[in-house]
């Protein structure tokens, strides 16, 4: 269910609880415009551009496997920190996250 984000700081909206993204490990959130796919792997928030830069599938429908990020569409694999597509040159835009008061702050802007 897309999410209705409020600013609580320039650049860093608030996305989603983090119990919510417990739960099923992954969550699509329209932030900025942009959408984004949240992954907890561990006990760290990953997010994604949730449109995949092979051919546009939406990465929350994707699933985690050892740590990556798995693409629905075709099965690519990425990995959530750096965006990486393993074997690959292309890269998923990745951006920042943090965890505040137990919700999950991204900033939709891209990593620096
Ligand atoms: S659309 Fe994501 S791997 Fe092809």
């Amino acid at each position: 269910m897309p999410m209705t984000p409020e600013v609580d700081a320039p650049g860093w909206v608030a996305a989603v609880p983090l119990d919510q993204l417990r739960r099923r490990k992954r969550a699509r959130v329209e932030v900025g415009g942009r959408a984004l796919a949240l992954f907890l792997v561990g006990e760290r928030v990953f997010a994604l551009d949730d449109t995949c830069v092979h051919k546009g599938r939406s990465l929350a429908k994707g699933s985690l496997w050892r740590g990556k990020v798995v693409c629905p569409g075709h099965q690519w694999m990425f990995d959530p920190e750096t965006g990486r597509a393993e074997g690959r040159d292309d890269c998923q835009p990745v951006h920042e996250v943090r965890v505040i008061d137990g919700v999950v702050h991204v900033n939709p802007g891209p990593r620096s």
